[in-house]
């Protein structure tokens, strides 16, 4: 049986931490889930890491149900929620609609998530009422890097603090079943999860979030060129992967692989006749 927003729900009322990791293919969704993580988030952030995009703005709805639809087929239990892209929500509500049902319907996912508060809030009713489960994200918002000026943590001055309490309260009334704070202090994280009656999931957000939701290849360290301050690494699979790949070449050109073991053989005598003709 696959995990649904109630038990996600619940387990915030059970002071139970939730784990939330992204994955864009079959095989990563597949392992994530096999490791009993409830929640997979098919991230915008597949600009980046899948595709070499500089940013997560130029990820399309097509390229998004495309990795949505292979994680879908590798997650048999945990609950898999698909990012919309950017301007996928923002220009008219029936536009928004017709996005997020292309997640359920054709990429299999059994919710969206969309970046935004207040401004987003009644776009967000809207999909809910629609049968639609729909989780927040606010705080440093990758859609809107342009706007905000770089990477950088959100809600240190009272401003921003009061306005990310009210996005929060606002999607949290508008129906979404819970809310990522991304880059948002620790303490500030502490009160607006206190405050919610839905979980937060927080990165680069403190502990004191209800849950915690990571891009799984700083996780698994895929890049070594660069890591985000929020990210832990629990391996190192770059220096793996080139020493793997390192050793396939030197194999290769010394002819050490294949050996008989990788390979086939056949009736010796067929192959004479096949000689001889
Ligand atoms: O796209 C993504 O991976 C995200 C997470 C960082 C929350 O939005």
């Amino acid at each position: 049986m696959r995990v649904t927003i109630n038990e996600i729900k619940e387990m915030k009322a059970k002071k139970e931490k939730i784990v939330m990791l992204t994955a864009y293919d079959y095989s990563t969704a597949k392992l994530v889930d096999e490791a009993g993580i409830p929640l997979i988030l098919v991230g915008d952030s597949l600009g980046m890491v899948m595709l070499g995009y500089e940013s997560t703005i130029p990820v399309t709805m097509d390229e998004m149900i495309h990795h949505t639809k292979a994680v879908v087929r590798g997650a048999k239990r945990a609950l898999v929620v698909g990012d919309m892209p950017f301007m996928t929500y923002h220009t008219i509500v029936s536009d928004a609609l017709r996005n997020a049902a292309r997640f359920i319907q054709e990429g299999g996912a059994q919710a969206v998530k969309l970046e935004g508060g207040v401004t987003v809030a009644e776009t967000v009713k809207r999909i809910v009422d629609c049968g639609i489960p729909v989780m927040g994200h606010i705080g440093l918002t990758p859609q809107s890097i342009h706007q905000l000026g770089g990477y950088k943590v959100q809600g240190k001055t009272p401003e921003v603090a009061e306005r990310l309490l009210r996005d929060a309260q606002a999607l949290e009334q508008a129906g979404a079943f819970s809310v990522v704070l991304e880059l948002v202090p620790a303490p500030l994280s502490r009160l607006i999860t206190q405050k919610l009656r839905i979980p937060t999931i927080g990165i680069g957000a403190g502990a004191d979030c209800d849950g915690q939701v990571q891009v799984v290849s700083d996780l698994l360290g895929l890049f070594s060129d660069f890591v985000p301050k929020h990210a832990k690494q629990y391996a190192r699979l770059a220096g793996a992967i080139k020493t793997a790949l390192a050793d396939y070449v030197a194999e290769v050109k010394a002819g050490k692989f294949p050996t008989p073991e990788h390979s086939s053989t056949m009736d010796e005598s067929l192959l004479e006749q096949l000689a001889r003709a």
